[in-house]
């Protein structure tokens, strides 16, 4: 069975200063790989809230963590309701909060949520829990989901087959900063006019049609890989974002994380990608001296031995904060 190689392991175990006894919220569970240790390291008496919003992560965390049972809370739940679940629960103090967003190597690789580019017959789902009933889109739906919570219930599929061209533009270009959104966009709505998009590769096809013609590739067969990322790379991230507001919820999440922890608890966020940092980084520079410390000046980086030996780490970046 593939388990997700935690990123930044030892950089987050020390950042968050963990000694025997301290209460932690993991906020992103995935395969357990960064509470297992938190859990060993706050030993004996150390407590773990585990939340995740994906069924699947939770059920594979219960059996990683089987042998620290009676010191965990397992929560399935989106970590924007954090004040709500910490309430629930009744878990207090707290000493430290860990997010480590995205999402694990199994979910990529092997749920059949059409995440990753290379899974062509898969559905173009991309929910945390597939379980959900799908929305479905009125035509033209407003683009913020403020108003009206579709997030996680619709999927990509609803999105891109409902969504008119402009917004379809914004999603790739905001969510993916994919520099062909408005011809991408473009050919999605011309090519629903005869098929509905359903599977990854009906996806895929479109996008590489548009890069091919748009570096005069005549071969139908070549990947017109840029940078050494395959030209799907963005728009998958973007309709990801979309799909679940990945961005909105980590707004929500930080100032709830913050909130929370006890004086002197610390809060560490991994992020993948700029979209994310931006948030985190501006956040925490906006609470400096009121409500936090900010603990890294600049971000925390992989090790090249890391990066060498796990090259999802190379992307990641750990900001961390001190509660005042
Ligand atoms: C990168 S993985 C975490 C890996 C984990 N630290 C480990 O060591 O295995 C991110 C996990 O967070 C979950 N997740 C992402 N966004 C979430 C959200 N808004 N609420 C709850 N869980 C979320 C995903 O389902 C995934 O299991």
């Amino acid at each position: 069975m593939l388990r997700h190689n935690p990123v930044l392991l030892e950089e987050v175990l020390e950042s968050l200063q963990l000694k025997p006894g301290m209460n932690i919220v993991d906020c992103t569970l995935g395969d357990a790989g960064h509470s297992e240790k938190i859990l060993t390291v706050t030993s004996p008496n150390g407590k773990l809230l585990g939340i995740d919003a994906d069924p699947e992560s939770l059920l594979r965390s219960k059996q990683f963590l089987y042998r620290f049972a009676d010191r965990i809370f397992f929560e399935r739940n989106n970590f924007e309701n954090l004040t709500k679940i910490i309430k629930t629960n009744g878990f207090s103090p707290i000493d430290g909060i860990l997010i480590d967003l995205g999402w694990s190597s199994p979910q990529f690789k092997e749920r059949g949520r059409g995440f990753s580019f290379q899974n062509r017959d898969e559905p173009l789902d991309m929910r945390y829990d597939m379980r959900l009933k799908c929305v479905h889109l009125e035509d033209n739906p407003p683009l913020s989901f403020d108003s009206k919570p579709l997030y996680g219930k619709c999927t990509a599929a609803e999105h891109l087959n409902k969504r008119n061209e402009t917004d379809l533009e914004k999603i790739f270009r905001e969510y993916g900063e994919e520099k062909f959104s408005k011809e991408i966009a473009r050919l999605i709505i011309e090519k629903r006019e005869k098929f509905v998009l359903e599977t990854v590769g009906d996806l895929v096809d479109i996008i590489l049609e548009v890069y091919r013609k748009e570096f005069k590739i005549e071969d139908k067969n070549k990947i017109p890989w840029i940078g050494g990322l395959h030209p799907s790379t963005k728009i998958f991230q973007a309709l990801r974002i979309a799909v679940n507001d990945e961005l909105g919820v980590i707004e929500r999440v930080l100032p709830q994380a913050i909130q929370l922890l006890a004086r002197g608890g610390r809060l560490a966020v991994i992020s993948f990608h700029s979209l994310e940092d931006r948030i985190i980084k501006h956040y925490f520079k906006s609470e400096q001296g009121k409500t936090v410390n900010v603990i890294t000046k600049k971000p925390i980086v992989c090790s090249d031995e890391e990066h060498k030996a796990n090259p999802r780490a190379r992307s990641a970046k750990l900001r961390v904060v001190e509660k005042i």
